[in-house]
């Protein structure tokens, strides 16, 4: 791709945010019928962050995108698109991605802007599709600078009971984002790409606001709505087998092979199957960087914090390829590999 147009992208301000409160896997056991072993052992989580009261995707998003425009010196006004992937959108409309601009104009240090903006649900492969989005706004000279931030306050979604300990022992909250910028050096961007979705598979895990929401054949259980339903057996049999394939279909369009690739950023779904596409490659542990033993499965927000924080550690570095892989609800799976 990159040579086949002069405007090259760059990944230019990469940040993010956790809540200060953390809620530990010994918290976890006042709550529900489980142990910090069980834990441990099948998801790799010790512990995850969760927002306060005052905090929500609107404020964690907000912070993000504050800390991109200042560290990147974007004035609002040349920001083009901002990009919100979540699940977690408090109204059907405006999009929490209007209300943070809203913020933004009402705060002297930043001031108005006119972005597109919108928010956009592909759970946890969310940030990963909107980042590809981006970058073809972007090389077709649509666009020159796009904010594409990935958050979640799924803590919010889960039931701390033992009836919901399926799902309340893996997620945590958190924001990450990165500031894709046009640059004169064609060289830098992506060198492939895929989004894919098995929608005959959306069974599998959702968020229900109503009865009518829940499958043909499938009773409502005991759980208040709004709380995530998830056959979490059959999600990772799926992650298992796709993450790996999902890897060698990006290698294999950027014809390249596992070596070539300096830094594979991979959604924190569950150690298990991260290990399993590590051995699979052979991957040295090192070029694939896990945090989910602190942060725990954040959904659209979990290659964007790893994202941030290797590049803050000077891990990630400009000239190094980088491949992002997330698959979730949907199910949907995506990849986007980057000469940074
Ligand atoms: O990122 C979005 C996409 N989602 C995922 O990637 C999630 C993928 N799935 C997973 O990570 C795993 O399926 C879980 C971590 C959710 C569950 O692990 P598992 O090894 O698949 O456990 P399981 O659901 O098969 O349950 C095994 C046993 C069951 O008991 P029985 O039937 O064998 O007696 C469960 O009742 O473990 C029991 N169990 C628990 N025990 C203690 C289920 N949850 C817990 C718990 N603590 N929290």
């Amino acid at each position: 791709m990159p040579g086949s147009n002069p405007i090259g992208v760059r990944l230019a301000t990469i940040s993010h945010y956790l809540p200060k409160r953390i809620l530990s896997n010994a918290d976890l056991e006042k709550m529900m019928d489980t142990s910090d072993d069980w834990i441990v052992q099948r998801t790799g989580v010790h512990r995850r962050h969760m927002c306060a009261e005052d905090e929500s995707v609107r404020t964690m998003s907000l912070c993000v995108l504050k800390d991109l425009l200042r560290e990147s010196g974007l004035p609002p006004e040349e920001l083009d698109l901002l990009i919100l992937a979540t699940v977690g959108s408090s109204m059907a409309c405006p999009s929490t991605a209007c209300q943070m601009l809203c913020d933004l104009a009402e705060d002297p240090e930043f001031g108005p802007t006119n972005a597109g903006a919108f928010d956009m649900t592909a759970a946890c492969s969310g940030f990963v599709y909107g980042v590809n989005l981006a970058h073809g706004l972007i090389r077709s000279g649509q666009c020159r600078n796009v904010a594409v931030i990935g958050t979640e306050h799924l803590t919010k979604m889960v039931e701390y009971s033992t009836r919901g300990r399926g799902t309340a022992i893996l997620f945590g909250d958190g924001s990450g984002g990165a500031l894709l910028r046009a640059t004169d050096d064609p060289s830098k961007g992506l060198l492939a790409q895929s989004m894919h979705s098995d929608g005959t598979r959306w069974r599998d895990l959702f968020i229900p606001r109503s009865e009518c929401d829940f499958p043909d054949g499938v009773a409502n259980d005991d759980l208040p709505m709004g709380i995530m339903r998830m056959n979490g057996r059959a999600v990772f049999k799926f992650a298992v087998g796709t993450f790996g394939d999902l890897i060698a279909e990006t290698l294999e369009k950027a014809g390249l092979s596992a070596d070539d690739v300096d830094h594979y950023i991979c959604h924190q779904s569950n150690i298990r199957i991260l290990e399993a596409a590590r051995d699979r490659f052979g991957i040295p542990p090192e070029k694939m960087p896990i945090n989910i033993d602190r942060v725990g499965n954040t959904s659209a927000a979990s290659v964007p914090i790893l994202l941030s924080e290797q590049t803050k550690s000077g891990l990630i570095k400009e000239g190094d390829r980088v491949m992002m892989v997330a698959f979730g609800a949907g199910l949907t799976w995506t990849s986007s590999l980057w000469q940074l």
